[in-house]
């Protein structure tokens, strides 16, 4: 069986690949930093590491010598590790840069300069956050743009101060109707996070290519489950939210919890990688993969309560962050055709997974009020 090398091999994502990729008897190599934010000052929780199927390497995409010894003899390339935060990214953007643009960078840096090469492909997991608002429609039936696809940017802060939450026609004011995102609409990222993931996109496309590598862009929606970060305060709204349940405290919602996202389970997530690594042939296509149902923040904020055992008890504040979409669903026809996978969990099954996780874990301290002050200190929230 092939060497499969995971970068973040350590996180959320990761560990669930390689589990998956173990018992399907790959060599499994993995490249991780254990960033203290993710895995806490003292990293917890990663025996798993220590399988004899796995190698594990603890360095970083950014250190040149960290990745030359683990490309060294890897066929398969899954690259993972990133920062991750909307909201941090944008007072973040040298780190946020550095790690995902330029750790891209690096890899193929290394490829290209190599002078014998193992690797056959790569894929990378990028996220939809690259299409901004996505794909959206105007059902005035007297709108000038007669019901074609549209693609808003993103909401300015003065329209989000107003509370003008709904992206409008550009045509006619009305508000747009979303439509699910397909791979070749508007790409138009609105965050730097976004900006760094379709760096990593393009990298990966070009680099690929002139190496003669094949490759799949997977566009991972919002992606959940057992195992997923609780100590970072800066992403994965599940986990934010399960901590303040937990705790007693009231959930708030931003914007009017209207605001919707396509919650894909972890399992879904890999097989779909798993997929991409083990075609025939290589998609060397990008590829959504998420549920293709929207959820809104309300609901999921209720549903989750009510999988926690608790009474859903959720306040709409108004508030709002600079760089957040409004809605998102995703067109996973490709997800279908090209990988031939419907995913397989739906998310009342995938909450209660998540859930009955979540209720073994320790319980972390409640962090949203520090990530919060820190975006307001720069005007990035109102
Ligand atoms: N979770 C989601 O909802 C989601 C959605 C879209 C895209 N993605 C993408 O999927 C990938 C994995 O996400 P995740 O949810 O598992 O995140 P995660 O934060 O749980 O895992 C990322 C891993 O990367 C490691 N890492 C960070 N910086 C590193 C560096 N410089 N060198 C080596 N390792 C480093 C971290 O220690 C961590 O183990 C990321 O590229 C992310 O952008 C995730």
């Amino acid at each position: 069986m092939k060497n499969v090398l995971i970068t973040g091999g350590a996180g959320f994502i990761g560990s669930h690949l390689a589990r998956l990729l173990l018992a399907r008897g790959f060599k499994v190599r993995i490249l991780d930093s254990l960033s203290p934010q993710i895995h806490g000052a003292v990293p917890t929780g990663l025996q798993w590491l220590s399988d004899p199927g796995i190698e594990f390497i603890r360095g970083s995409v950014t250190r040149r010598a960290d990745v030359e010894q683990a490309l060294d003899g890897a066929e398969l390339l899954v690259h993972l590790a990133a920062e991750t935060g909307t909201g941090q990214s944008m007072y973040q953007i040298a780190r946020y840069n550095e790690v995902n643009s330029q750790g891209t960078a690096l890899i193929f840096d290394v490829l290209a300069n190599a002078g014998t090469r193992s690797l056959e492909r790569v894929v990378l997991a990028s996220s939809r956050s690259i299409y901004g608002e996505g794909a959206y429609q105007c059902t005035a039936p007297t709108c000038p743009s007669g019901g074609a696809r549209q693609f808003p940017t993103s909401r300015l802060p003065a329209a989000l101060a107003e509370h003008a939450w709904e992206p409008t026609c550009p045509h006619c004011g009305a508000p747009l109707r979303m439509l699910p995102t397909r791979e070749d609409d508007r790409i138009q990222p609105a965050s730097i996070y976004a900006a760094t993931k379709y760096a990593q996109e393009d990298l990966v496309r070009i680099g690929c290519e002139s190496l003669g590598l094949g490759h799949a862009i997977l566009r991972l929606q919002n992606v959940y489950g057992e195992g997923q970060s609780l100590n970072n305060p800066y992403t994965g709204i599940l986990s934010i939210f399960s901590t303040r349940v937990r705790r007693g405290l009231e959930l708030t919602a931003f914007e009017d919890g209207l605001e919707s996202r396509d919650f894909v389970h972890v399992s879904d997530v890999v097989q779909a990688m798993l997929l991409a690594l083990t075609s025939e042939s290589p998609a060397n296509a990008a590829i959504n993969v998420g549920s293709g149902v929207p959820t809104s923040v309300l609901e999921v904020a209720s549903q989750l309560t009510i999988a926690l055992g608790g009474t859903p008890a959720i306040r709409i504040t108004g508030e709002y962050r600079v760089g957040d979409i409004r809605h998102n669903v995703a067109d996973i026809s490709r997800l279908r055709s090209i990988l031939g996978y419907a995913p397989q969990v739906d998310l009342a099954e995938g909450l209660r997974r998540f859930c009955q996780w979540v209720l073994q874990q320790p319980l972390p301290e409640d962090q949203l009020g520090r990530a919060n002050a820190e975006l307001k200190a720069r005007k990035l929230m109102g």
